[in-house]
């Protein structure tokens, strides 16, 4: 895939991993677009990255994405790359008496229907270009339950299933459907995580974001960066093992008294 003189799509670009690819697509030629919800943070972005075009949009939102359809392929009718980056993962206790009912599948508006609704959204439009491609931004978790944050596992496991399936079905069409499966990253998305998992085990934003451009450039539909490889490997010949891992991760973790229960027990 050639990966300058593209104009490129990106959700949840002020932050993480979105921050970098748009930094790094910049630095290559590109015009790049990102959305997010915090219009200070896109604020921010833009003093950082001036060429950068931002917009005001919530993934989970169905009347956000087509208005941002509308706007978007109005100014920039070159569109042909989206990137489905955009991401919540939380820690939840499901026993938790106190969990919100109703914003307990949030994930599951932002991770996966997100993705799912901008492709539908946007794929005639990326049809309609000489070449296009949708990348969507999976995790290593897609490979295993993750029972510390179990809605994040799921909408990553989904997604990846949908990547897979939509790239058969664009099999005869000139968009290519790119999966990155990304690995443990040291981004703000893994702050509430502090101490849960190993920080050693965490990749670099930049040198992610440099091994999955790589890897598009080199047209690959499937990226690894870091230990996402591994963990697809041992899904493969260790599941049990590898599910025990996480599951002890979760056993730990949620055996610790929260923020919360520590201050009652003060009082
Ligand atoms: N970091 C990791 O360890 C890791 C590992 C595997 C996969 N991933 C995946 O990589 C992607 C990026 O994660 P990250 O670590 O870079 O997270 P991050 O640093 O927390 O950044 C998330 C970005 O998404 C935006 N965003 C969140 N909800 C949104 C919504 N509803 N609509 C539009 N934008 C939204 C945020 O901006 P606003 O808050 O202003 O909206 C921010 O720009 C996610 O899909 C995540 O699941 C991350």
């Amino acid at each position: 895939m050639e990966l300058s003189n593209n104009t490129i799509l990106l959700t949840g670009g002020t932050s993480g991993l979105g921050y970098e690819f748009a930094r790094q697509l910049l630095d290559l030629g590109n015009t790049v677009l990102i959305t997010g919800r915090d219009q200070n943070k896109l604020d921010q972005t833009k003093k950082k990255l001036p060429n950068v075009h931002t917009f005001q949009s919530d993934v989970s939102d169905p009347q956000a994405i087509t208005q941002l359809f509308e706007t978007v392929t109005k100014q920039f009718p070159k569109l042909n790359i989206l990137i489905n980056n955009a991401g919540e993962m939380r820690k939840l206790n499901l026993i938790d008496p106190v969990i919100d009912q109703e914003n307990v599948n949030r994930e599951i508006a932002i991770n996966l229907s997100g993705p799912v609704r901008m492709v539908q959204q946007f794929l005639p439009h990326l049809m309609a270009q000489q070449a296009a491609a949708i990348v969507n931004v999976t995790s290593g978790i897609a490979f295993v339950p993750f029972p510390l944050a179990p809605i994040y596992g799921a909408t990553k496991s989904g997604l990846r299933a949908y990547t897979q399936a939509l790239r058969v079905q664009l099999k005869k069409t000139n968009v290519k459907v790119v999966e990155l499966v990304a690995p443990g990253a040291k981004t703000p998305l893994n702050d509430k995580f502090e101490g849960d998992v190993d920080s050693r085990m965490m990749m670099e934003p930049d040198k992610l974001i440099a091994v999955a451009i790589k890897g598009m450039m080199k047209d690959k539909l499937e990226i690894l960066p870091g230990i996402a490889g591994i963990l697809k490997y041992l899904s493969r010949i260790a599941p049990n093992f590898l599910f025990n891992q996480m599951s002890k991760i979760a056993e730990k973790s949620l055996a610790r008294p929260t923020v919360r229960q520590a201050q009652l027990a003060v009082l």
